[in-house]
């Protein structure tokens, strides 16, 4: 039972505090939309060292020795101050790394923590039952093509904002009504993650350029490139002032392709608008001085980052084609990961899942529409992937 039944049932009984006596009313302090929420359910992070980890797309080679030597280098002294609140050092690295200026650019704990921000920014929470909820014509949540990140609607469950579901076409594109279905459910907020997850499929950016130019005046359009670091192109060209674009914003982290997934941090790149709306909504100090630090060195030392982009990308195809030699079926991917399905004469992918966890190896299976026959692999080193293939010979 909600809160609102709670309070209901109190004032409903006639006797004044009987209710903390009730058996069959157990009090609750949730707000309704959060006691009848499902939680996200992560990739398993298992204790053991050994097992071959190929599950939540992290990259498999280190951080780059410039960011732990930049880490060593925090003294007792920063960890005494509270941190620049908006982490201008960062902000100025990333707006010479992506030719933008820092007005463009919002530092965050994790990209996780922009998609949050994002929706308490610019959805509306549901009006309170009988408040006008019924009349005002716009439903103000987020739109999100499907299947996607499992988050996005978490987060909007959180925010108790609505949540228009638009289905991917046969080949993992976006439709080509994509923004008009968008207008049509009233959202405010549309979430693209190109390269998609968990496809690896990258829709070109003029294609995302037609889609943010017919929302304008209507939604923000959020491109979660939180995989473009592995791709051939990203939407960067959108932010461009020439173009006009008020409404694109996109998301970026440090966690795929800068090998920092334990660190949290992610940011924000768009207009000058946008960026100074969602720093309205973060916490006095979202980033702490070790993420900043080591965050502001990674990106001046994107060329060592880069060099395990070209490696994860070799083994990418190399993977893929050997997937394909055992007759899976591979998604061509821009990505750090590949959806594979396995032959239709070997064991189901609940199955392969299943034993290949069983030798050490964890991927990622999905239990939803259009997923469950597929397995989700992040790539690995090569001697990962090897043991990958080698296990799923014996099997
Ligand atoms: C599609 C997508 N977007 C955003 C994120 C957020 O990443 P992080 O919070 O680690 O920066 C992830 C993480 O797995 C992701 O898969």
């Amino acid at each position: 039972m909600g809160f609102h039944a709670a309070v209901r049932s109190r004032i409903d009984l006639p006797v004044e505090g009987a209710v903390l006596t009730m058996p069959d009313l157990p009090m609750t302090y949730e707000r309704t939309n959060i006691e009848d929420l499902t939680p996200y359910t992560p990739g398993e992070q298992p204790r053991h060292v050994r097992m071959v980890k190929l599950n939540t797309n992290e990259n498999p080679y280190p951080p780059a020795q410039a960011v732990l030597q930049a880490i060593a280098q925090v003294g007792g002294e920063s960890l005494r101050r509270y941190p620049p609140p908006s982490a201008d050092a960062f902000r100025e690295a990333a707006a010479e790394a992506f030719n933008l200026s820092p007005e463009q650019i919002i530092a965050t704990n994790g990209g996780d923590e922009l998609l949050r921000m994002a929706i308490t920014t610019f959805c509306l929470p549901r009006p309170p039952v009988g408040r006008g909820g019924a009349d005002r014509g716009d439903m103000g949540g987020i739109a999100v093509a499907e299947p996607s990140y499992s988050l996005y609607p978490v987060l909007a469950a959180i925010h108790d904002t609505p949540v228009a579901r638009i289905s991917l076409c046969e080949d993992w594109s976006l439709p080509d009504d994509f923004a008009r279905r968008v207008i049509d459910a009233g959202a405010r907020l549309a979430i693209i993650v190109n390269p998609h997850a968990p496809s690896g499929h990258l829709e070109p950016w003029p294609k995302l350029e037609a889609i943010a130019r017919q929302l304008v005046g209507h939604a923000v359009l959020m491109i979660d490139e939180a995989y473009v670091d592995f791709a051939v192109s990203d939407a960067l060209p959108l932010l461009d002032a020439s173009r006009g674009l008020d409404n694109v914003l996109l998301l970026r982290t440090l966690s795929k392709g800068y090998s920092l997934a334990g660190l949290r941090f992610g940011f924000g790149l768009g207009g000058p608008s946008l960026i100074n709306a969602l720093h309205k909504v973060r916490d006095s100090y979202n980033t702490d001085i070790l993420a900043q630090t080591a965050a502001t060195a990674a990106l001046k030392h994107r060329d060592q980052a880069r060099e395990s982009w070209q490696r994860v990308m070799a083994e990418r195809r190399r993977l893929g084609e050997s997937l394909a030699a055992r007759s899976w079926q591979v998604l061509p991917s821009e990505s750090n990961f590949l959806l594979a399905t396995p032959p239709a004469k070997a064991a189901a992918a609940a199955e392969i899942y299943q034993l290949l966890k069983q030798q050490g190896i964890c991927v990622r299976y999905f239990d939803e529409d259009r997923l469950r026959d597929k397995l989700r692999i992040t790539i690995g080193t090569p001697e990962q992937n090897d043991a990958l293939l080698s296990a799923l010979d014996a099997i």
